[in-house]
């Protein structure tokens, strides 16, 4: 790599051309390599300096990888955690192995498997009935499966648990995120959505069902559906981001990518690593406070697209479709879950059709950054 002369005297634009060269080939990039590089390039506030005391975090996929690492992060720096799994052994173990904290040890478990609307609607009414205020919601829960499964409701499993779900939670949630004003939205994609490209009509697989591509298809629609969120809620209000956080050895990859696993063995970044930049988005007061709808890697904001194809199906009609899409299939067009469409728009709470008070505030960011 050649370099500026100037660029001795410029370290900021030395490490940001460094973090170019390092993110083109992917596999330096998503490794530890990538994490070792960027934290001393940048140097990176130490995480546990950050001072959470008095915020609320609600996190989902708590009881193991970067969940978990996460959890322990933001426990430490004294926020109160609000744990949702789906298993209630394990998400009260792992509350009860959270490390002692700066703040009060307030933290509390609800249980929800994410693909159950049922569940996400119970689980939403208790955190609203126990928490003034929603600080950060953290959409971490995922899962790669290899057997397609589907819903009760008919949708497919990795979509319902990863799109459908996280959409209805942050709806139900919005009036408590624009309570911590601003509130934050931090959704766990990753770098496989790179691959898909937007589009309503392919996100679920029927019998050409194949797990990573599924997967890819859910984490290109999380990334697209945090633009549009930014686009239609105000980011004085709630922010959003979306964030992957490059290849961890989690629990999750040993059971989902074993050969992918033992391939790249010691470089895979520890699950802290991973979950480096989704405790810094729930904990810095800078840009992950000021800035809305931008997709994060280590703590730098990244384009959401690297080929052709993925840009040019991103047009403003397939993420309208996209929209519509959720709102039907979260269910919060039918009867009594009206009334949480207000806040999401006009204050004055006349709400009666939620995809339609929403396309007229319009989506303000372009499509396909
Ligand atoms: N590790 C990586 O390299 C990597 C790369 C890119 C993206 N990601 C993303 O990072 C997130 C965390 O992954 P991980 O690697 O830490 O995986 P993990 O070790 O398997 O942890 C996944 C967490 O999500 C929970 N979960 C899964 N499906 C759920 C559902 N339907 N309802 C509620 N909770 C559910 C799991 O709960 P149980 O304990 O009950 O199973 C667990 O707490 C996922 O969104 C994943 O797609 C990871």
């Amino acid at each position: 790599m050649s370099r500026h002369p100037h660029d001795e005297h410029h370290p900021a634009r030395f490490a940001e051309i460094v973090d170019r060269v390092l993110e083109a080939p992917v596999v330096p990039s998503f490794t530890r390599v990538g994490y070792d590089v960027r934290s001393r390039l940048f140097a990176w506030a130490p995480l546990d300096g950050y001072d959470l005391r008095g915020r609320t975090i609600v996190l989902t996929g708590p009881t193991s990888g970067l969940g978990l690492a996460a959890a322990h992060q933001l426990a430490r720096c004294g926020a109160r955690l609000v744990l949702v799994g789906r298993d209630r052994e394990r998400t009260e173990l792992t509350r009860a192995e959270l490390p002692p904290a700066k703040g009060d040890r307030n933290h509390t478990v609800v249980v929800a498997d994410l693909s159950d609307l049922m569940a996400v609607r119970a689980a939403a009414a208790e955190i609203v009935a126990t928490t003034d205020a929603v600080h950060a919601l953290v959409h971490n829960a995922g899962a790669l499966t290899a057997l397609r499964r589907e819903t009760a409701d008919g949708t497919e499993a990795t979509v319902a648990s990863q799109v459908v779900g996280p959409f209805l939670l942050t709806l139900l949630l919005l009036d408590r995120l624009r309570a911590a004003a601003p509130g934050r939205v931090i959704t766990v994609s990753s770098g496989g959505m790179y691959t898909e490209r937007v589009s309503v009509d392919r996100l679920e697989m029927g019998e050409d069902y194949r797990g990573s591509v599924q997967y890819a298809r859910a984490k290109r629609a999380q990334v697209t559906l945090n633009e549009v969120w930014a686009g239609r809620v105000s980011g004085s209000d709630v922010v959003f981001h979306a964030m992957h956080p490059g290849w961890a050895d989690t629990p999750g990859v040993a059971a989902a990518l074993p050969r992918f696993r033992r391939v790249l063995g010691p470089l895979l970044r520890p699950p802290a690593q991973g979950a480096d930049t989704i405790a810094w988005l729930a904990s810095d007061d800078g840009e992950p406070a000021t800035t809305t709808g931008t997709f994060w890697l280590d703590r730098h904001a990244r384009a959401i697209h690297k080929l052709g194809s993925t840009r040019r199906s991103d047009s403003p009609a397939e993420r309208a479709r996209l929209w519509d899409w959720c709102v039907t299939r979260s269910g919060i067009g039918q009867g009594g879950q009206l009334q949480v469409a207000a806040p999401l728009e006009e204050p004055d709470g006349q709400s009666d059709d939620l995809s339609r008070r929403a396309s007229r505030s319009g989506d303000q960011r372009p499509a396909g950054r």
